[in-house]
């Protein structure tokens, strides 16, 4: 099969550390299929090897294992090319379009890399030009939109060029290798389904903890804020894949509807329910990896009395029959003690303990960061026989499994994956219009309440676990996050 890859946004930070070397991780496991092109279109002058250079060179700061030897590099700057475009141009367009179609490639996959607010622009050039046939898919990589109305908006503008299954929505969570494992573990598998509901389960957690700070980006980030960056997407995508109802088939729309049906169950906030069950923070200089960092408020290009949130945790349910009364608490921050990133499944205890003195119920792990792998706590005996007062004693033990040594030689990143896919026509691990619109409407109300609320956010150490308000958010319920267990 026959492809053609344009990246708009080709000189990109997104290309360069992202798209790039997942497309060479691919080349390298051989599973880009032959007879592919790749388009890179930014506003500068180049010539193919003068791009081809480019991308060696930002090679040199990836990973050292996932970096090309000279004669890889050779290899696959063949597939590598370059076309200057402005994108207000409309002949630009047309130039690309003869570029496209002078070859004739069966699948186009036009994977916009720029910044979001070009997003409709752009679509609705390539609808003018004719760049938008049956063999053609459009990439949308997030942020989209800002807000229920400006989601509305792009997909309005998207689907004025597009037909729904040509447009994939990108979340690059779903393309990670453990979101792959808990849908086996809950589908390909019989044995967590009967104990997966309100019966068995106390709570669920979803943590995604960055040691990182903003970095370069504190002007975008500080227009974006914690909420809009992980929890819209990634923690309500994967939210979705913990909650679903299994859905009939392993096909796209089969699973997307069963996903969106989550989202339409999830608890709505109100004005009260945001102060009570949703924690915003924001770091303060501290210290992490034992190297000392500045607060959110002195990074390069943040207004200085920013109240944007580096930090959230949330409580919320999915009224629904499975897991009414089931709360799940959402978490996710900026400088916070390592990067981790993980779902809790706590089950409830026994109902009638005759071990005295143990009291931990079960727990299930479900590790995507750092490594991919899934710990089930139990309690066992220890074997040391009974104490003096003739109890035994249980202590907890796991049962641990790490994908990346299990499936050593097969692992596959999360947008080589992606990627693929697009490629390939695989729309399961793509967003579909209506789950993203829907996730936006679920946020907005806690938008609309910060936007009220001249509080801003609670400062927490960097290099700590987030604002104190966070472990009392969930002790509240008579629980704890995972590192206070
Ligand atoms: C991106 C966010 O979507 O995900 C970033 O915009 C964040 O702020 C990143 O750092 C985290 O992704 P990962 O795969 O490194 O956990």
């Amino acid at each position: 099969m026959s492809f053609d890859l344009v990246l708009f946004g080709g000189t990109g930070d997104l290309t360069w550390r992202k798209l790039m070397p997942a497309l060479f991780q691919a080349f390298r496991h051989g599973k880009l299929p032959a007879g592919g092109r790749i388009l890179a279109v930014a506003r500068d002058e180049r010539t193919d090897t003068e791009y081809r250079d480019y991308i060696r060179e930002k090679f040199a700061g990836v990973d050292e294992a996932k970096q090309p030897n000279a004669d890889e590099f050779a290899r696959f700057a063949e597939l590598l090319h370059y076309r200057r475009m402005d994108l207000s141009q409309p002949e630009h367009y047309q130039g690309l379009k003869q570029w496209v179609d002078a070859r004739g490639a069966d699948t186009v996959v036009l994977f916009l890399a720029t910044s979001p607010n070009l997003f409709p622009a752009i679509c609705g050039q390539l609808g003018a030009a004719g760049l938008n046939g049956p063999h053609v898919r459009v990439v949308l990589e997030k942020p989209l939109g800002h807000d229920l109305a400006s989601a509305q908006e792009i997909n309005r503008i998207v689907a004025g060029a597009f037909r729904e299954e040509q447009a994939l929505r990108i979340d690059h969570y779903l393309g990670k290798p453990a979101v792959q494992n808990l849908m086996a573990l809950r589908f390909g598998n019989a044995l967590f389904e009967p104990l997966w509901r309100r019966e068995s389960i106390a709570n669920i957690q979803i943590t995604l903890a960055e040691s990182i700070g903003v970095g370069t980006r504190g002007d975008f980030y500080d227009q974006t804020g914690a909420l809009r960056d992980m929890i819209q997407n990634h923690a309500l995508q994967l939210l979705t894949m913990i909650a679903m109802e299994p859905p009939p088939a392993n096909e796209a729309d089969a699973i997307r509807d069963e996903k969106l049906k989550v989202l339409k169950s999830l608890k709505p906030f109100t004005r009260e329910s945001v102060a009570r069950d949703v924690v915003r923070g924001q770091y303060k200089a501290g210290t992490v990896g034992g190297q000392a960092v500045v607060g959110y408020l002195d990074e390069a290009k943040v207004p200085a009395h920013s109240h944007c949130e580096t930090f959230v945790a949330l409580r919320t349910e999915v009224q629904n029959w499975r897991w009414a009364g089931v709360p799940f608490y959402l978490r996710t921050g900026k400088r916070l003690a390592g990067r981790e990133a993980h779902i809790v499944v706590n089950f409830r205890p026994v109902p009638h303990p005759i071990f005295p003195g143990t009291t931990r119920a079960n727990r299930l792990i479900i590790k995507l960061q750092p490594e991919d792998g899934l710990e089930l706590h139990l309690l066992a005996a220890k074997g040391g026989g009974p104490t003096s007062s003739g109890h035994e004693v249980l202590s907890p033990v796991s049962l641990d499994l790490d994908f990346d040594k299990a499936f050593a030689s097969e692992r596959v990143g999360g947008y080589e994956r992606l990627l693929l896919d697009a490629i390939a026509g695989r729309l399961n691990l793509f967003v579909r219009s209506d789950e993203q619109v829907q996730a936006w409407r679920w946020v907005e109300p806690i938008l609309d309440a910060w936007a009220e609320d001249s509080g801003g956010p609670r400062p927490y150490t960097a290099g700590s676990w987030g604002p104190a308000a966070a472990s009392a958010l969930i002790a509240r319920d008579g629980c704890a996050w995972a590192e206070e267990q």
